[in-house]
């Protein structure tokens, strides 16, 4: 079955323990954390310091998607901040097998993510080095923007790459997720939907979950 993992963007924030809570309970998989810094995208959202402090709140692995220029040199804050999965942006990283071998070095597991635009040839070379991909089915940045089903052959592609290799790795989609788009995504081999408006912003969380997952 497919893992949902809601973004909290979409959350209130002036009550973000209980949003958690509340999609824990109702059966979601994980918790996606977006990390913006106002240079690589531009918003400015969450730290660490919120990670640290959302970490002891839910059992759900934290999910953190690192939307910054520099992920180097802000790894092992997000890593002792509690992070299960730290992404970082193929555009974003000189180095992006280094970057990879940093934030195992924590013990966190690794993914990279690729913006629509970006091909999938672009990490043919370290897929075997990571546990995800994350594919940007809109321009990162904002909640609530529409899908982008130009990045749907790419899902496949990243699946039957991970195939070539005899790897098992999380295939994620993030962007304008909701229940036909879900479809979409699920059919082309995706593991891991992020969800935020179409969750967050609806009434029933538990509904709004089983719809996506279809
Ligand atoms: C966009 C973020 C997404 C965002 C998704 O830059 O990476 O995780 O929260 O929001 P929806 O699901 O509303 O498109
Ligand atoms: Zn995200």
């Amino acid at each position: 079955m497919v893992k949902i993992a809601p973004s909290i963007l979409s959350a209130d924030f002036s009550k973000l323990g209980e949003e958690i809570l509340a999609v824990e309970k109702v059966g979601a998989d994980y918790i996606h954390v977006d990390v913006m810094d106002g240079h690589f995208v531009p918003n400015i959202t969450i730290g660490p310091l919120i990670v640290e402090s959302i970490r002891p709140i839910t059992k759900l692995p934290l999910d953190v998607h690192l939307m910054i220029e520099n992920p180097d040199q802000y790894i092992e804050a997000f890593a002792k901040a509690g992070a299960d999965y730290i992404t970082v942006h193929v555009e974003a990283c000189r180095h992006l097998h280094r970057t990879i071998q940093i934030i195992k070095s924590f013990g966190v597991k690794a993914g990279v993510v690729l913006n629509p635009a970006t091909p999938v040839e672009s990490i043919q070379h370290i897929i075997g080095e990571v546990d995800m991909v994350l594919l940007m089915t809109v321009n990162p940045g904002f909640g609530g923007q529409k899908f982008i089903p130009e990045v749907l052959p790419k899902i496949k592609k990243v699946k039957e790459l991970a195939e070539s290799k005899g790897i098992t790795i999380e295939i994620e989609v993030d962007g304008g997720v909701n229940p036909e788009t879900a479809k979409q995504c699920i059919e082309a081999g995706a593991t891991v939907l992020v969800a935020g408006s179409a969750i967050y912003n609806q009434e029933d969380y538990h509904k709004a979950i089983s719809l996506i997952r279809g």
